[in-house]
């Protein structure tokens, strides 16, 4: 049986007075749902705040980034010790960070080493652009990503690693990619790529989240597919109703799965 994974990622959005209001508008909706993981991230400013607020409700709480270097003259970045000092979980590689902030696959990696060997879990993102996707090269561009990304990571490391697959056309664009599409990508693509280097026992218990203007419309449709395991949800995370209602058709989903097995 699939345990699905829908996390919100906040972006720069929210102040910690907005975001106690959002949270706090949001859990009674999360209430009571056991069958699905759930998580947000916050600015780091803003995670102190939300890990208080979650604290005994199932919700877990991460960051959008970190810096491999464990400490030093490096203005304005955050260490992956001192994330795991607060939280549980980090995204990495997310396509802003690539596009807005020089984000390499190979800076992707050392991020993703430094991450799990201070014991967080992660959020890999990748996926391709409009150009690339009209190329016909999605699935290049998703292996090498995948392949440089996750390099000399190990078979046991890998349990705490989810793969986000976010085809950069789709974010907040309002344009998702058909579940079919979506699924192909998931199925054809990342998972043998995660069989090929982590054993199929590993991969097929691996995450893989669909990102890119998911919505409570179109979430049950995504999640019924054989290898979306979740998603990652930007805007529509930041409305209460609209998040419940993903995660409630990931919970809905999960359970017709059990039924059906
Ligand atoms: P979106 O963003 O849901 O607003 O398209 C997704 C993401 O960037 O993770």
């Amino acid at each position: 049986m699939r345990r699905f994974f829908v996390a919100g990622n906040w972006k720069m959005n929210k102040t910690i007075a907005e975001a106690r209001d959002l949270m706090n508008a949001m859990l009674p909706l999360l209430a009571g749902i056991d069958n699905v993981d759930i998580a947000i991230t916050p600015v780091y400013l803003a995670v102190p705040a939300m890990v208080e607020q979650c604290r005994s409700t199932g919700v877990k709480v991460g960051a959008q980034n970190l810096f491999w270097e464990a400490s030093g003259a490096y203005t304005g970045e955050v260490a992956a010790a001192m994330v795991a000092e607060v939280c549980d979980f980090v995204i990495v590689g997310h396509s802003e960070r690539r596009k807005y902030f020089g984000e390499t696959d190979e800076t992707v990696n050392r991020r993703l080493k430094a991450a799990l060997e201070v014991g967080l879990e992660v959020i890999v993102c990748i996926g391709e652009t409009l150009e690339e996707n009209e190329a016909g090269l999605t699935a290049a561009v998703v292996t090498r990503q995948l392949t440089e990304g996750l390099a000399g990571i190990t078979e046991a490391q890998a349990a705490a690693v989810t793969i986000a697959y976010e085809p950069v056309w789709a974010i907040g664009t309002g344009r998702a990619a058909t579940p079919e599409d979506a699924n192909r990508v998931h199925r054809d693509v990342i998972r043998p790529l995660l069989v090929a280097q982590f054993g199929e026992a590993r991969a097929e218990q691996m995450r893989i989240q669909y990102g890119g203007s998911v919505t409570a419309e179109n979430a049950h449709e995504l999640f019924s597919m054989s290898d979306i395991d979740g998603a990652l949800v930007g805007g529509a995370s930041l409305k209460a109703d609209s998040f419940a209602g993903i995660v409630k058709a990931a919970s809905l989903v999960a359970i017709a799965d059990r039924r059906a097995s």
